[in-house]
């Protein structure tokens, strides 16, 4: 089938890749002519396990091509995808221009029947604006053709996005009407094989299952740092208390892990944007403020307790800092608590030798080169002559690290650990001040 995508971010490049791999000829459209170029080439922007490869390969198969040129792109599509980025406007609300841009784009060009696609994160009435920029665009050409308007939001994560993406839970499609179902049945039959993933609906309730997703994964999130501010407070141990309310099957295991926040391009958004939509529709939507309240105090965490530890004034001294990415396996710095953490401990006068397997091209790009802070080659480095040690990202390569050598290099044997890596009784055992999040000292 012949796929047009528009917008070579984050979702576009992986639904690309994914559409290409299983067979479908897809064009690429977007406005940044050095990512075009470097695309052509195969050097893509974002690190993503296995996205490389797979760009690569179909690049060469001839599957996947990129462009700047609306035009073709349009000429192209069976199918048009809207890919592109929906910002937070100053209130939090997602900015829909480059979405109704891209709308405008595709009427502008079009000259045979088509699908338009919705697979930005775009609040509840977005289809309903994508298709009069459309309809309008085609009457001011003087124009009369047919075409369909489908929701079709993504749920993959970031750092493990070429497998959601191949092997989806759920593949949501909101649809005004039957007529463009075959054409998304058709499109995603390779991915629908085993059993049925394919969850027809009308388009508002397809926006909104987004955000609620999304909204539901951060609430449960802050709940648990609740509870673990609260475990802390009683003497109990969190860890213990997400094991025994993940066996339940109506909780489970998932997204019931305590830290120092949540980050990434998505939650802290999404939750905001839906915040904004419910205000503008006369309701106060009291759980998601709360959700967003507990992970901006969150976030503060780990501050609080390095101060808690060595004082208010942090003047002269060092920490290390393992991670910087908002979660394993992934560059994106984008909302991560460890920016909060470094900016507090900057303002406190302390300086910041960090270390992360994958972001600190991105921290160098935003923070560019300043005295306190050192962004250093591997793990062990970041250690030497810090006062303490402080985890911001569950890196693999953090769990299990040499806890001997880890005395030797600091000055002072102190970690504040914000996911929760260690057993505190053994950090004890090795003569550890260990801070975790509602684990007690
Ligand atoms: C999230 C959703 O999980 C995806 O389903 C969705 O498609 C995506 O947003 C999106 O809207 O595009 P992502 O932001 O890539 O994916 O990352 P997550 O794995 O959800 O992690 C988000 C944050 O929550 C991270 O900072 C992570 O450390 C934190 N987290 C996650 C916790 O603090 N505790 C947990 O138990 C799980």
């Amino acid at each position: 089938m012949k796929v047009t995508v528009f917008g070579i971010g984050y979702v576009g490049l992986v639904q690309a890749a994914v559409l290409a791999e299983v067979g479908h000829h897809v064009v690429c459209v977007d406005i940044d002519e050095h990512k075009v170029a470097q695309l052509r080439q195969g050097v893509i922007p974002i690190y993503e396990p296995g996205l490389a490869p797979l760009v690569e390969d179909n690049i060469k198969a001839g599957r996947l091509e990129f462009t700047t040129d609306a035009a073709v792109g349009v000429e192209h599509g069976e199918v048009q995808f809207i890919a592109v980025g929906t910002p937070p406007d100053e209130d939090g609300s997602a900015d829909l221009k480059y979405v109704l841009a891209v709308a405008k784009t595709i009427a502008q060009y079009l000259n045979h029947s088509t699908v338009v696609i919705d697979k930005s994160t775009v609040p509840v009435g977005t289809a309903d604006k994508v298709r009069l920029m459309i309809k309008a665009e085609l009457d001011r050409r003087g124009v009369d053709i047919a075409f369909d308007v489908v929701s079709n939001p993504e749920f993959l994560k970031e750092g493990a996005a070429v497998a959601d993406c191949m092997r989806p839970d759920r593949i949501i499609v909101g649809t005004y009407d039957d007529k463009p179902k075959d054409v998304i049945r058709e499109l995603y039959e390779p991915f629908n094989r085993n059993h049925e993933k394919l969850i027809f609906m009308d388009v508002r309730s397809a926006e909104l299952t987004k955000y609620a997703a999304n909204c539901m994964l951060a609430t449960k999130i802050s709940f648990m740092n609740e509870m673990a501010n609260l475990a802390e407070l009683l003497g109990a141990d969190i860890e213990a208390v997400r094991k025994g309310i993940g066996s339940d099957p109506r909780i489970g295991y998932h997204f019931i892990y305590p830290g120092c926040g949540y980050g990434g391009s998505c939650f802290p958004k999404d939750v905001q944007a839906l915040i904004r939509t419910a205000e503008q529709n006369g309701y106060q939507p009291n759980i998601l403020h709360a959700v967003e309240n507990v992970n901006n105090k969150q976030k503060q965490r780990l501050p609080q307790l390095v101060h808690q530890h060595f004082g208010s004034d942090l003047t002269g001294r060092t920490f290390a800092l393992w991670g910087l990415s908002f979660k394993p396996k992934t560059n994106d710095v984008r909302e991560a608590s460890s920016r909060v953490l470094m900016e507090q401990l900057w303002q406190a006068g302390a300086s910041v030798q960090a270390f992360d397997p994958e972001a600190m091209e991105e921290i160098q790009r935003i923070y560019g080169v300043r005295d306190n802070l050192t962004l250093v080659g591997t793990k062990e480095a970041a250690l030497k002559n810090a006062d303490a040690l402080i985890i911001c990202t569950e890196w693999q390569q953090f769990k299990a690290p040499d806890f001997d050598m880890i005395k030797q290099q600091l000055k002072q044997a102190v970690i504040f650990d914000g996911r929760n890596l260690y057993e505190p009784e053994r950090m004890a055992r090795k003569g550890f001040s260990y801070y975790a999040i509602g684990r007690g000292e």
